[in-house]
């Protein structure tokens, strides 16, 4: 199983196992990490579980699709490495993804 890091508003590490086929929003909440918050349930219609994805692993992602983009227009700091985690789906790709909660969520 994956391990996932997330890093917090505050900056604290957290080093989860993920589940394939989780999302990264779901794992998040399954861990109880602050600064992500799936208002939406993973319907990509609320922008709550922005986090910026390392750019080491960034291409190994799956393409922002146009409903990804339209929401991520709308948080505070949109950079490029900005994804939606419920977008995300855990492979064993991403192993020792790190991916930065905004200040936003908490
Ligand atoms: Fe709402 Fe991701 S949980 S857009």
């Amino acid at each position: 199983m994956p391990t996932v890091v997330f890093i917090d508003p505050a900056g604290h590490t957290h080093n989860v196992q993920a589940p394939i086929g989780r999302t990264l929003m779901q794992v998040a909440l399954d861990n109880g990490v602050p600064g992500i918050l799936g208002d939406c349930g993973g319907a990509c219609s609320c922008a709550t579980c922005h986090g910026y994805v390392d750019e080491g692993h960034a291409a190994l992602l799956p393409p922002r699709s146009e409903t990804e983009v339209f929401m991520l227009e709308g948080v505070p700091d949109l950079r490029p490495t900005s994804r939606l985690c419920c977008q995300l789906r855990v492979t064993e790709a991403l192993e020792g993804i790190t991916v930065q909660l905004p200040d936003e969520q908490v």
